[in-house]
């Protein structure tokens, strides 16, 4: 297994909107490499939740694991919402815009319909965490981040603080 780069806001490239993933795709030695790396990625970095697009490969599947044990991996290709209902308030974070966490609203209660990573089709209910995960995903796919929830003036007070975290990295 191999780390991957995560490409950090405001890069354009997670503007990119994903295209479906082909099932037959997925029966790909290589596919299943690149999801085991984004799963390592995501564990190591830590987080919590890591979409295609942040690793610069713009197919619609992401890779999930809230539990504290770190031991229920999720894959999900081609996701869509079916239903929502409710609202919640999440203080989010990304592993494309390290160090910045922001509240977000969301659904509290979401249906998501997906195919798992040896293409299976399921469906699955969910509401707390993994559902402002999923939600947060899936936006990746279509090239939003949490912080476009951010007025402008916020977002670009991320913007430069971001810039300033990477000159001094760069400096030490
Ligand atoms: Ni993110």
């Amino acid at each position: 297994m191999a780390q991957l780069l995560i490409l950090e806001f405001p890069d354009p490239r997670l503007r990119t909107r994903a295209s479906a993933v082909n099932p037959a795709w997925l029966h790909e030695p290589a596919t299943q490499r690149l999801i085991d790396d984004m799963f390592e990625t995501m564990y190591e970095a830590p987080g919590i939740g890591l979409a295609a697009s942040q690793v610069d490969v713009h197919r619609r599947f992401m890779v999930i694991d809230v539990s504290e044990e770190k031991d229920q991996p999720l894959v999900f290709v081609n996701p869509v919402i079916t239903a929502r209902s409710g609202e919640q308030i999440y203080q989010e974070g990304c592993l494309s815009v390290p160090g910045i966490f922001a509240d977000v609203a969301r659904a509290e209660r979401i249906t998501v319909t997906a195919l798992d990573r040896s293409g299976s089709a399921f469906e699955l209910q969910t509401d707390g965490l993994l559902a402002v995960c999923i939600q947060h995903e899936i936006d990746h796919l279509e090239g939003k981040l949490f912080v476009d929830y951010l007025s402008p003036l916020k977002r670009e007070m991320v913007r430069k603080k971001l810039a300033k975290q990477r000159k001094q990295t760069d400096a030490a």
